[in-house]
C-alpha cells in the first residue's frame, strides 16, 4: 500500500505534522528512540493496522497549530527542553515516587499491585538526572557555543545511548502497570498515579525526540 504518510518515519511526521504527535502517544508508537522507523514498519512492528492509523493520520486538521522547532535556532530549542522537559521531569518524579509508594502499602494484597515500581522509579529519577546533568554542563554549552556537531559525535553518541536506556525504562514501567491501566477496583489515588506515569512517559518520549531527531542532528537553523 503506497501512501503519503506509509513511508514517512515516525519523528518526520511528529515535526512537520501538527496534532501527530498525540495520535502517536495515543497508538503507544515510540517516535524518540524509535523515530527512524517508517510508520508503516512501526505499525507492523506493533501489529497495528496500518490503513486505520493511515486514517487517523488523514482526519488530523490541517491547521492546527504547532511550534516550529525546526526552524528554531539550537540556543531556543535548548532553552525549550530545559524549561519543558528537565525542569518537568524533576518535578513530577519525586511526586510519582511518594504516591507509588503510598500505593504499593496500601494495596499489598492487591494481585495487580504494582510492587516494585516505587523502587524502578527511583532507579529511572537517578538515571535521569545524572543525565540531564551531563547534557546541562556539558553538551548544551558546546551547542550552544555553536561547536559543529561533527566534533561532538562522542558525548552525543553517549546520549543516544542512555536515551535507548531511558526508553527501556519506560517499557518496564508499562509492564508494572499492565500499560498504565489502573484495576477496575483502585481508588482514586492509584488511578491519578497511572495517568501521571502516563503523562511522564509521553513526556519523556518527547524530550527524547527533540534531542535525538532534532537537536543531535543539525536539523534546526544555527543560532
Ligand atoms: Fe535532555
Ligand atoms: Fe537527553
Amino acid at each position: 500500500m503506497n501512501h503519503r504518510f506509509a513511508d514517512r518515519t515516525l519523528s518526520d511526521l511528529a515535526l512537520s505534522l501538527p496534532g501527530s504527535v498525540a495520535l502517536l502517544h495515543d497508538h503507544r508508537l515510540d517516535f524518540g528512540c524509535g523515530g527512524q522507523r517508517s510508520l508503516r514498519e512501526a505499525a507492523s512492528e506493533h501489529d497495528l493496522d496500518l490503513q486505520r492509523l493511515i486514517s487517523a493520520f488523514d482526519a488530523l486538521p490541517a491547521d492546527a497549530p504547532a511550534p516550529d522547532w525546526q526552524g528554531a535556532g539550537s540556543a531556543p530549542l535548548i532553552d525549550h527542553i530545559l524549561a519543558r522537559y528537565h525542569q518537568v521531569h524533576r518535578q513530577q518524579l519525586p511526586a510519582l515516587i511518594a504516591q507509588a509508594q503510598r500505593t504499593e502499602r496500601a494495596h499489598a494484597t492487591h494481585p495487580q499491585c504494582p510492587g516494585g515500581l516505587a523502587e524502578h522509579l527511583t532507579t529511572m529519577q537517578q538515571e535521569l538526572e545524572w543525565h540531564m546533568c551531563k547534557e546541562e554542563g556539558v553538551l548544551f554549552p558546546w551547542l550552544r557555543q555553536g561547536i559543529p556537531l561533527t566534533h561532538v559525535q562522542g558525548p552525543i553518541g553517549v546520549m543516544r545511548h542512555e536515551h535507548d536506556e531511558h526508553a527501556q525504562s519506560l517499557l518496564v514501567l508499562a509492564e508494572l502497570t499492565d500499560a498504565f491501566t489502573a484495576p477496575a477496583d483502585a481508588d482514586e489515588d492509584w488511578r491519578q498515579l497511572y495517568a501521571g506515569l502516563e503523562t511522564l512517559r509521553r513526556d519523556l518520549v518527547e524530550h527524547i525526540h527533540l534531542e535525538n531527531n532534532l537537536l543531535f542532528v543539525g536539523a534546526q537553523q544555527p543560532g
